[in-house]
């Protein structure tokens, strides 16, 4: 162990070297659509529930939208360049559905297409191997209407954006993410609210978090039919969970707690339907499941994503419906400028609780990272040192996780560049990169000439 060279954290940092995981592991960032593309109102993309949540008042905190955001729909040959300097070989992007999406029912939109082909193609020329996520929150609005994802209809609707998108990117795409972390679509979008289209109704939430799940399972056939070589997987938000004390109260919570924030994604996608202990306490809410729903959605995978971002203390709390547990923000614990708790080893408590409880194809991490506030310097460096060790001792971890068997093949940090962070605006960076929102320039942090560095020491 060595200490970092930094008065900002006197935490020992591990030594981490490329050569310490296996050849053929993949290297990337990972970025979503609606957060970084802007050009929202050109070559025929539709709105989406973004972009009228964003624009409402009070929805946003900082009050922006997505419109320009880091205007990716014009800078992407400029931002895949980065993408190659840094060394990468993989990088996961999203589409945005509403670019595709056609209101009146009919055909694809051709210049939807067009951006996304172009795009791919300028990954491939610069050795991302790409990594396509088909729904990363951006519902066309237009579905929305009609009930999004509430509505059954809104799967077969899916089911035909998976078949367009690969039928059109398969030659050149081979790696498939059908759902980006069905929590946030389900909760944050539609029990919370704070998400778009920002329902706060459980029954809704739980329909939708099936439908969602639903649609996965119909989507994979779909994609394997057009690239018979695909691999789809779908990524999962997963939090490790700790109770707030020793007592049995709050140990029932957390495994309560635990039933609808990661059970219920992992049992139904693994053939165990939904865990009925959070299936009792949800009575009347519980969602409307059709016959041979369960089996369409355990449909075997070929890897699983997960997003990794912080585990979470949970409390027995019994006016918290339904399922009367509280998150505790626990004092003296190192947290983020979010506020999420940074903790490295429940990564690996995370992973091998995957690899026990689930034995899941590989795993892919498919987002980890954080925000902190990062400052230009008066020379225009940003030494985000904080951000970057965060990066080391997560994958430190990572490396020794995989020393000890889970398959673990590929890591993308989350993000290249820093974007608008959904309902926290502009405020929240969480790139390698830093973007001059009002200028558009990007500047490389330290985080980024780090994992460079790293990256380039073995290819
Ligand atoms: C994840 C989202 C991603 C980004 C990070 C910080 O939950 O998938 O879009 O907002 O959090």
């Amino acid at each position: 162990m060595k200490k970092i060279d930094t008065n900002l954290l006197s935490i020992p940092l591990p030594d981490l070297a490329r050569s310490d995981f296996s050849k053929d592991f993949l290297w990337g960032c990972s970025t979503s659509s609606y957060q970084i593309e802007g050009a929202t109102d050109v070559d025929g993309r539709v709105e989406s529930i973004w972009d009228r949540f964003s624009a409402q008042p009070g929805h946003i905190s900082d009050g922006s939208t997505g419109k320009i955001a880091c205007d990716h729909y014009h800078r992407w040959p400029e931002d895949l360049d980065l993408g190659r300097a840094l060394g990468l070989n993989a990088y996961r992007f999203s589409i945005a559905w509403p670019r595709i999406f056609s209101a009146s029912g009919g055909r694809a939109n051709q210049k939807g297409l067009d951006f996304y082909s172009r795009l791919v193609d300028g990954m491939l020329e610069r050795g991302l191997e790409p990594w396509a996520t088909l729904y990363h929150w951006d519902l066309p609005q237009s579905l929305q209407d009609q009930g999004g994802w509430n509505q059954r209809e809104t799967v077969a609707q899916f089911v035909e954006f998976a078949h367009v998108m690969s039928h059109h990117l398969g030659d050149r795409v081979k790696n498939w993410i059908t759902h980006n972390e069905p929590w946030c679509t389900a909760m944050h979008g539609n029990l919370d609210g704070v998400h778009a289209p920002g329902i706060k109704n459980l029954k809704i939430a739980l329909q939708v978090c099936h439908h969602v799940l639903l649609s996965h399972g119909l989507a994979i056939p779909a994609i394997k039919a057009n690239v018979p070589d695909a691999k789809v997987g779908i990524a999962l938000s997963l939090h490790p969970l700790q109770a707030a004390s020793e007592q049995q109260a709050d140990v029932d919570a957390m495994v309560r707690h635990d039933g609808l924030r990661n059970r219920w994604f992992l049992d139904p996608l693994h053939g165990r339907g939904y865990p009925q202990d959070v299936w009792q306490l949800c009575g009347s809410d519980v969602p409307v499941v059709g016959v041979g729903d369960l089996d369409v959605i355990a449909t075997p995978t070929d890897f699983l994503g997960v997003n990794y971002y912080f585990p979470e203390v949970i409390a027995n709390a019994p006016a918290a419906m339904p399922l009367q547990t509280q998150v505790i923000v626990m004092p003296n614990r190192e947290r983020t400028a979010f506020g999420w708790e940074v903790a490295p080893e429940s990564l690996a408590t995370l992973l091998q609780r995957i690899a026990h409880d689930y034995q899941h194809a590989p795993i892919y991490l498919t987002e980890n990272g954080s925000t902190y506030e990062d400052k230009v310097e008066g020379d225009g460096s940003i030494n985000d040192l904080e951000r970057r060790n965060y990066f080391i001792r997560h994958l430190a971890v990572l490396r020794d996780v995989i020393a000890q068997g889970v398959l673990v093949k590929g890591y993308f940090a989350w993000s290249l560049m820093d974007n608008f962070e959904w309902a926290e605006g502009y405020r929240r960076r969480f790139g390698m990169v830093y973007v001059d929102f009002k200028t558009q320039k990007r500047t490389v942090k330290s985080s980024g000439h780090w994992y460079a560095s790293f990256l380039q020491e073995q290819k």
